[in-house]
C-alpha cells in the first residue's frame, strides 16, 4: 500500500515564484508559454503536471494530476530572473526565434514586464558570452545581493513561496575542490573571492539560504557539492538536476532499456547533434562541452549491467558530439547511429534521426519541476529529490546512492512519489471535511 506524504496547505491569494538564473530561449519558451496556455492560445503539450494521470503500480492511468494534487496554478506563478544580457522575456524570446512573433504578441506585455535582474557572472565559466548586466564587487558581496533580490522579488510580487531553476548556460567542466567540501569552506571561499566557486553555485547558495528549493537544468556542479548538500540538509531546502533530459538522451534511455530488456547486445553507440542557438555557441567551447559531454555519457553504464551481462555490453564504445551550425537555430539535430548484435552474435544497425526543437522540449520540463519540486518543499523534503530523475540527464542522487537512467523505471519512481502526494492531499481534504 502506498503510504502518505502530509502537505502544507497554501493560503489563499499565495503566489509562487520561479526565478530563473539566466533568460535565455529554454527560460523564455517557458515563460511564453506559461502566459500563452493561461490565454488559451496554445495547449501545454509535454507538461506532466498539465496533461499527465496519476498512474497505479501496475502502470494504469488514474486521476489527472491536476485534479489529484494540490499544484500551483498557472496564473498563481511570478516569472523573474536574472541575465548579464538586459533584454527583457519578449526581446530574449524573440532573439531565440523559438516562438514566432503571431503568438509572442498578444502576450507581449506580459513579456516585457519580465525584465532581468543583474546577474553574478563571471566570463571565465561562460567564455563565449558577455553583457553588461551584471553585480559588480566581491563575490561575498554579489552573492548577498542575490540574496536581497530573492527577498525583494517574493516580496515586491506578493509570493509566499519560490523556487529557483537554473537555465543559465552551461559552465566550463570542473570537479568538486577543497572550497566545495564543507559549508564553512565554501563561505570562507566566498569571501577571498576563490576562483574555484562557480557563478552557478553562487546562485545555489543564495537560493538554499533563502531558504528556496534550487534545481539545476545545466550539467553545471552547482549545488551537487558537500557543502551546498550541508547548507541544504541544514535549512530544510529540497534540490534537484542535472541538466534538462531533452532530446538525445530522452532517446538513449527510452532504446537502451529496450535492449537491455530483450537482452541485445551493443557493440558501440555513436551520438552527433547540430545546434545553431545560444547554447550550441557556448557548448563549442571544449571545457563546457566537456562538461555536457560527461553528463550525456553517463547514462548507458547504469541502464546496460555490464557487471552481469559482460558477454553484451562488456565493450561498449559510446561516443557523442555537438557541434555549432548557426543555420539550424534552435532546431536541434541529433543522430544516433547504434550498433547491437543479436542471437549467435549477428549484428543490426539502428539509425535514429530526432529533428528536435531544444527549448520545445524543455520548457515544459521547467513548469513541473516548479511545481513539483514546490510540493516537495511544501511536503517537508530537502535535500536532492531523486523521484525528479525522470526530468534530468545526470539525476543527483544522496551520497554513495547510484542514479536511475532508464527513463521507465524513473516513471515508476516519480508516479509512486506522486500517489503518496494525492494520498496525504486526500487526507486532507477528507479531515477538513470531517
Ligand atoms: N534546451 C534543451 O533541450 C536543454 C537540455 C538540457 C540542458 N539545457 C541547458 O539549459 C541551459 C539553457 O539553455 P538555453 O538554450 O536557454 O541557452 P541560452 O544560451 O539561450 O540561455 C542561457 C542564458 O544564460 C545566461 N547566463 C549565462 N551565465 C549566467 C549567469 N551566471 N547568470 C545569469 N545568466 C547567465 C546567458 O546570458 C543566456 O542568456 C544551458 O545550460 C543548456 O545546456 C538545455
Amino acid at each position: 500500500m502506498v503510504k502518505s506524504t502530509p502537505l502544507r496547505p497554501v493560503r489563499g491569494g499565495e503566489r509562487l515564484a520561479v526565478l530563473l538564473p539566466g533568460m535565455g530561449a529554454v527560460a523564455t519558451t517557458a515563460i511564453a508559454g506559461v502566459e500563452a496556455v493561461k490565454r488559451q492560445l496554445a495547449k501545454p503539450i509535454g507538461s506532466l503536471t498539465q496533461l499527465g494521470h496519476l498512474r497505479d503500480e501496475e502502470g494504469r492511468p488514474g486521476a489527472r494530476l491536476a485534479d489529484a494534487l494540490p499544484l500551483a496554478s498557472l496564473d498563481d506563478l511570478v516569472f523573474g530572473g536574472w541575465d548579464p544580457i538586459p533584454d527583457d522575456a519578449y526581446q530574449a524570446a524573440r532573439r531565440a526565434g523559438v516562438i514566432d512573433a503571431r503568438l509572442l504578441e498578444p502576450i507581449r506585455p506580459a513579456l516585457e514586464a519580465v525584465r532581468p535582474m543583474p546577474a553574478v557572472f563571471d566570463p571565465a565559466w561562460v567564455r563565449r558570452l558577455d553583457g553588461p548586466n551584471v553585480k559588480r564587487g566581491s563575490l561575498r558581496a554579489r552573492a548577498e545581493a542575490l540574496r536581497a533580490d530573492m527577498a525583494g522579488f517574493l516580496e515586491r510580487n506578493r509570493c509566499g513561496r519560490g523556487v529557483v531553476v537554473w537555465t543559465g548556460s552551461t559552465e566550463v567542466y570542473a570537479l568538486p575542490g577543497p572550497a566545495h567540501q564543507s559549508l564553512k569552506s565554501f563561505e570562507a571561499a566566498l569571501d577571498r573571492d576563490d576562483p574555484t566557486i562557480a557563478p552557478s553555485m553562487v546562485y545555489a547558495w543564495a537560493a538554499l539560504k533563502s531558504r528556496l528549493p534550487f534545481l539545476n537544468g545545466a550539467p553545471n556542479l552547482s549545488a551537487d557539492v558537500p557543502a551546498l548538500r550541508e547548507l541544504a540538509d541544514r535549512e530544510g531546502v529540497p534540490t534537484g538536476g542535472k541538466d534538462f533530459k531533452t532530446g538525445q538522451t530522452l532517446m538513449k534511455t527510452t532504446i537502451a532499456p529496450m535492449l537491455s530488456a530483450r537482452l541485445l547486445g551493443l557493440e558501440g553507440w555513436f551520438s552527433t547533434n547540430i545546434l545553431g542557438n545560444r547554447d550550441g555557441q557556448v557548448l563549442d567551447d571544449e571545457d563546457a562541452f566537456r562538461t555536457k559531454e560527461v553528463s550525456k555519457l553517463g547514462v548507458l553504464d547504469e541502464i546496460l549491467d555490464a557487471g552481469r551481462h559482460p558477454e553484451l555490453y562488456g565493450e561498449v564504445e559510446h561516443k557523442v558530439t555537438i557541434h555549432y551550425y548557426p543555420p539550424r537555430g534552435d532546431n536541434k539535430e541529433g543522430w544516433d547511429a547504434i550498433d547491437i548484435f543479436g542471437w549467435l552474435g549477428y549484428p543490426m544497425q539502428i539509425k535514429v534521426n530526432f529533428q528536435c526543437r531544444d527549448s520545445i522540449l524543455a520548457a515544459p520540463l521547467v513548469l513541473d519541476l516548479a511545481l513539483l519540486t514546490d510540493l516537495a518543499q511544501r511536503a517537508g523534503e530537502k535535500g536532492p529529490l531523486e523521484w525528479l530523475s525522470f526530468f534530468f540527464k545526470s539525476p543527483v542522487t544522496a551520497p554513495g546512492r547510484a542514479a536511475v537512467h532508464d527513463l521507465f523505471a524513473q516513471q515508476t519512481i516519480l508516479h509512486r512519489q506522486l500517489a503518496r502526494y494525492a494520498r496525504g492531499a486526500s487526507a486532507a481534504a477528507e479531515s477538513a471535511v470531517g
